[in-house]
């Protein structure tokens, strides 16, 4: 079988990273390599996210780039794969309409039998949500290095009104625990120190009887894992059990991405959360109190529709109280098909843009207080390899999932150092080696 390229652009979350992955996982058997060069692809593939309107024109304008490939080469072909797939199958083809695939997020495995298809003008369209895909039984195609990014659950039964997920990934739905266990261990096998699990909520996970503290328990046994993380819990989902878990288990990160969007129980309400904010601030303190030192990041929207001074003021205030160790903060995009977007835009663009910055300036403040706290400490580092800035230093991860860097001391990626923190940034440790 001659080897065909395939070249897939990844936008948007952590899940569609892995989906990228999954989707050369699935054309692999099927004959194609994957590539990082466009020129030299068969299959040109944007993996698409639809959680704001900036990432949608990102796509559009480098599709609009991309086209110039198919007359490279005649049989190239462009697709457009993921959330913007789903969500925007019909516009997609107006605004581009040379494109030669559309694929949501629950069709990928149809991919390998379009490609096969006799050539055809009509464009090859697939976007059935299916309620049961976890495809639990493709091997990804991993990139190398100590962290695989393993999904564990995919689609959202949640339905806050701003977001898109549940139209675009569907109903929630969890890979069985004993595939998942065994794909851990073969990572284990294959030398991956640390597991990311995946989800759009992803402690909503659950396979019968096991939720994802059993998850948890249960990948904590697997010998050579030397971590676990896992995002984006809900707040919702968090179960005592869960905590307990966490607290209890050294392999688990002392880390926790925690959502919380806004800090006025008016704009909670609006956006259909599931608690307010007194249940979160009690959430942060029973986390805090059993897992001492864990390190906490949120998202928060600015502009929601409804949000006046006050209810932005309460959710700056509020990050001066929980002090995050960091957040990703975002203008709030009406997204087409959700219920707030029935209610407009109530905030204009220029004071979205003022709230945002607002919230950012002060966040980095926070984020470089909280990490000189860690200056003259000893933290564990588990190594990723050279550092971005000065190729001789070393750069890995803490538990708290703080980068830090440091001189290099020989030390091979997938090892734990202790390092001993020197200076720090809002956004990195900085020390030696002990
Ligand atoms: N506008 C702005 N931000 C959004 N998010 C989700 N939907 C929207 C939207 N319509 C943010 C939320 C979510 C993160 C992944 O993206 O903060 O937690
Ligand atoms: Fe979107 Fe809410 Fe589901 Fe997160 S929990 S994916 S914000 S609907």
């Amino acid at each position: 079988m001659d080897t065909r390229k395939v070249y897939i652009e990844t936008y948007g979350c952590q899940m569609n990273i892995a989906d990228t992955e999954l989707l050369v996982g699935l054309l692999k058997p099927h004959g194609y390599e994957p590539t990082q060069k466009a020129e030299q692809a068969d299959v040109i593939l944007l993996n698409t996210c639809a959680i704001r309107e900036h990432a949608e024109e990102r796509v559009l304008k480098r599709l609009s780039e991309l086209v110039r490939h198919k007359a490279r080469k005649s049989g190239v072909l462009l697709g457009v794969t993921g959330c913007m797939a789903q969500h925007h199958r019909e516009q997609l083809l107006d605004k581009a309409p040379y494109l030669d695939l559309i694929l949501g997020p629950d069709a990928y495995r149809t991919l390998p039998n379009l490609l096969a298809q006799e050539e055809t003008d009509a464009p090859l369209v697939a976007v059935r949500l299916d309620r049961d895909e976890t495809y639990e039984d493709i091997t990804p195609v991993r990139a190398e290095g100590i962290r695989a990014w393993v999904t564990v659950m995919r689609g959202c039964d949640k339905f806050c009104t701003f977001c898109i997920v549940p139209y675009v990934r569907g109903r929630e739905r969890s890979v069985p625990l004993k595939p998942l266990l065994g794909q851990v261990r073969e990572l284990a096998e294959q030398g991956y120190k640390e597991v990311v699990y995946l989800g759009q909520t992803v402690n909503a996970y659950r396979d019968g009887e096991f939720d994802f503290a059993d998850l948890l328990r249960q990948t904590a046994k697997i010998d050579g894992i030397e971590r676990i993380r896992f995002t984006s819990p809900h707040p919702s989902d968090i179960s005592e059990r869960m905590i307990e878990t966490m607290a209890m288990l050294p392999k688990v990160s002392p880390y926790l991405h925690l959502p919380v969007q806004s800090a006025s129980n008016r704009v909670l309400e609006r956006m259909e959360r599931g608690y307010t904010v007194e249940q979160y601030a009690d959430l942060v303190g029973r986390l805090r109190r059993a897992i001492p030192g864990i390190a906490l990041s949120t998202d928060i929207i600015a502009g929601f529709p409804g949000e006046d001074a006050d209810d932005f003021h309460a959710t700056r205030d509020f990050l001066e109280r929980i002090r995050y160790d960091f957040a990703f903060m975002f203008k709030y995009s009406a997204r087409e098909g959700t219920k707030a977007h029935k209610w407009g835009d109530t905030v204009t663009e220029d004071e979205k843009g003022r709230r945002l910055q607002a919230i950012i300036a002060l966040q980095e403040r926070i984020s470089g207080e909280v990490n000189q706290a860690f200056i003259g400490q000893t933290v564990e580092v588990l190594v990723e390899g050279p550092a971005k800035r000065q190729a001789d230093w070393l750069s890995g991860k803490n538990g708290q999932f703080k980068t830090v860097v440091f001189p290099g001391n020989g030390a091979q990626p997938g090892t734990l150092v202790s390092v001993r923190v020197a200076t720090t940034t809002a956004h990195t440790l900085i020390g030696v080696a002990v």
